[in-house]
């Protein structure tokens, strides 16, 4: 439901078949939606599909950018924290030690740390992840920086927050592996710093060790794994925070249609889109969102990944198929706006990527000590 209101309110070209949503090659503005209206009204010089030409030109001499455009997009909050309800410093710092805590896997060979290195933007840089015994999932592992404000978590939004989440990777039999929840809390139980540490966290629960605690613990800590960036001051105004090789890609993104999916405070984690609306995705193993619904309609949609940070988290794709940031531009290009994107057009998009990489929490995300037992 929610994906059929974004389909009709904002990405018409999207949401269609193929055949429905690829331009005629007459009108052929590759600006799709609101975005084209947008484009045309604020810059008014050309009607109907002769407008894109000029009005880029323009307003890149002019060096600006649309601002009904830019307002889609949002600055990075301080903290992804559920409105109303803050977390407490005992809460977030026991999240911490469990999330870099390898008792908590079968073999004690596994964190969340491993899969989602926090020094190495939340990734660990693999097209797969090696699980327990090593063998390999078959999704990319994204990043967890700034996932909790995400509509939906996974690639394919079978888990509703990031609370909820963290209770997955545990007792799946491709990651950390625990047989069950009474497992992991038997585990628990048996090393005494975190009696007080869940003790502390939970002050009004009687028995605090609980696997529903552990995501809630986990899940309180990854609220505040938020990289603000260069891109943050620009929307801010600082009008000098981007180069002009950055601010020319951000105008391609805006005017190719990357936006009607890339939007919002996280440039994605918005909605789910079908990877291959223009032209067929070349890996169909992986029907994303299907296999959790089981709607035809949903076939090969997959939640729309935050460009955030995006410079830093290669390989890309739920299949981990594009090694390069210039190589995965390229392919939505082709696969989702039916285009064939330039090396220049391709790099100068890459370059305002780049300024979305945003500095990371040093002193939150330092290694804890973890309590021994
Ligand atoms: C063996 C590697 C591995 C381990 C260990 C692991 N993860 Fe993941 N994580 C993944 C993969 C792969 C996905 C994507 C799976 C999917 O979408 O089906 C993922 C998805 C996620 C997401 C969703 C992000 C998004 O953008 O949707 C979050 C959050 C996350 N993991 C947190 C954790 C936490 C917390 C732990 C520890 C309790 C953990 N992970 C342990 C590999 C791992
Ligand atoms: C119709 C919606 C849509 C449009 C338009 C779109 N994308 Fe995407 N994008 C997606 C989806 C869905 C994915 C995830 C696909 C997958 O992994 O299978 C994605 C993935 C990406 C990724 C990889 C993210 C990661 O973490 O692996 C990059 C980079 C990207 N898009 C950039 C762009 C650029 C640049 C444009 C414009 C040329 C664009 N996208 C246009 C929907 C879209």
């Amino acid at each position: 439901m929610r994906h059929m209101l974004l389909c009709l309110s904002s990405l018409l070209a999207a949401c269609g078949s193929p055949a429905e949503s690829a331009p005629s090659p007459a009108a052929a503005p590759p600006v799709q939606g609101p975005v084209a209206t947008a484009t045309a009204t604020a810059t008014a010089t050309a009607p109907g599909a002769a407008a894109r030409t000029p009005a880029v030109a323009t307003r890149r001499e002019a060096g600006e950018v649309n601002p009904r455009l830019l307002r889609r997009f949002k600055p990075v909050r301080d903290s992804l924290d559920v409105a109303g309800a803050p977390s407490s410093t005992a809460l977030v710092d026991l999240g911490r030690m469990l999330f870099f805590d390898k008792r908590l896997s079968r073999n004690g060979d596994l964190a969340c740390n491993s899969c989602h290195r926090l020094d190495h933007y939340g990734v660990d840089n693999e097209p797969t992840s090696p699980g327990a015994n090593g063998a390999r999932g078959r999704r990319n592992s994204p990043t967890v920086y700034n996932a909790a404000g995400h509509f939906t978590e996974f690639w394919d939004g079978r888990a509703t927050n990031i609370e909820e989440q963290a209770k997955g990777p545990i007792l799946n039999p491709g990651e950390m592996a625990m047989p069950s929840p009474a497992a992991v809390v038997a585990r628990l139980q048996k090393i005494t710093g975190y009696a007080t540490a869940f003790h502390a966290a939970f002050p009004a629960d009687t028995t605090p060790i609980t696997y529903d605690n552990v995501g809630r613990a986990i899940g309180a800590f990854e609220r505040g794994l938020v990289t603000p960036s260069r891109w943050d001051h620009y929307l801010a105004g600082d009008h000098d925070a981007l180069t002009a090789q950055e601010v020319s890609g951000l105008k391609l993104f805006t005017d190719l249609g990357c936006m009607t999916c890339h939007t919002g405070e996280f440039v994605g984690g918005s909605m789910f889109q079908k990877v291959g609306a223009m032209s067929p995705w070349p890996n169909q193993a992986d029907l994303g969102r299907y296999e959790v619904t089981k709607l035809d309609s949903d076939r090969m949609l997959f939640k729309v990944p935050s460009l955030r940070n995006i410079a830093k988290t290669a390989p890309y794709f739920h299949d981990g198929s594009a090694k390069t940031l210039e190589q995965a531009i390229e392919m939505m290009g082709r696969h989702q706006i039916g285009e064939e994107l330039s090396p220049g057009d391709v790099a100068a998009i890459a370059s305002w990527l780049g300024s979305l990489t945003g500095e990371l929490p040093m002193s939150y995300i330092a290694t804890p000590q973890l309590p021994a037992g």
